[in-house]
């Protein structure tokens, strides 16, 4: 049985553009995995555990090859129960709208919470190694403007830097639909543009 963890990341539920493209994702792998499960995490209703002074206390000891200790392992359940439920999924989608260029606090926080040393990466010899690989992982966004393509293009700050986040832990080839401009250029073309990410949703192979 498949699991699909749905990381949402834009509080606007039945208004929200990019959620739209995501119940197609989910709508498609429920056809294909009749008993699959959805594991739905919305970063903006759910607590993500702070990054405190104990949990980066305990971060530095598993850089340093130590072991967590009794006054940073309390501190780290939360975190290790939300790296566990990353961990249980085959199947990650993340629904993020562009909030000032880049993601939704709430996404950027739950990936400082979840990316831990020996947890979803590792320091070797030749270098740093992922340890999430083999996940599939598709992320759903809008934005009110377009940034496809021209001088825009470089002011896209959301899927790079999910891109890179998502390298170093082995995730190297995740999908983007990315519906825009959802406002900049009138309600017609947002129209078009999500009906095309969602035809795109509609064609994904689980
Ligand atoms: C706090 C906030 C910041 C935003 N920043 C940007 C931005 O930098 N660039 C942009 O093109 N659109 C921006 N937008 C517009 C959203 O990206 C756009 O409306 C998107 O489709 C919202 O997705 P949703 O409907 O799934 O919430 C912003 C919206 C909000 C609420």
């Amino acid at each position: 049985m498949k699991t699909l963890l749905h990381l949402v990341a834009s509080p606007r539920g039945e208004a929200s553009s990019t959620l739209k493209i995501s119940q197609s994702v989910i709508a498609r792998f429920k056809e294909q995995n009749p008993d699959g499960r959805v594991d739905t995490l919305d970063l903006f209703v759910e607590d993500i555990p702070a990054v405190t002074v104990k949990v980066t206390e305990g971060k530095y000891q598993l850089l340093s090859g130590k072991e967590l200790n009794d006054k940073t392992r309390p501190a780290w359940e939360p975190v290790i129960k939300q790296i566990k439920r990353f961990q249980d999924a085959n199947i990650v989608l993340i629904s993020s709208p562009m909030w000032n260029f880049g993601m939704p606090y709430v996404l950027k926080h739950y990936f400082d919470v979840i990316m831990q040393p020996s947890y979803l990466f590792r320091y070797t010899a030749t270098g740093p190694e992922g340890l999430a690989k083999g996940k599939k992982v598709i992320v759903a966004t809008s934005r009110g403007g377009d940034y496809s393509e021209g001088p825009a293009k470089a002011m896209d700050n959301l899927e790079p830097s999910l891109r890179t986040m998502l390298g170093f832990i082995g995730i190297t080839d995740p999908t983007f639909i990315n519906a825009q401009p959802m406002i900049a250029a009138g309600p017609d073309v947002a129209a078009q543009k999500l009906t095309q990410a969602v035809s795109i949703a509609n064609k994904l192979v689980f």
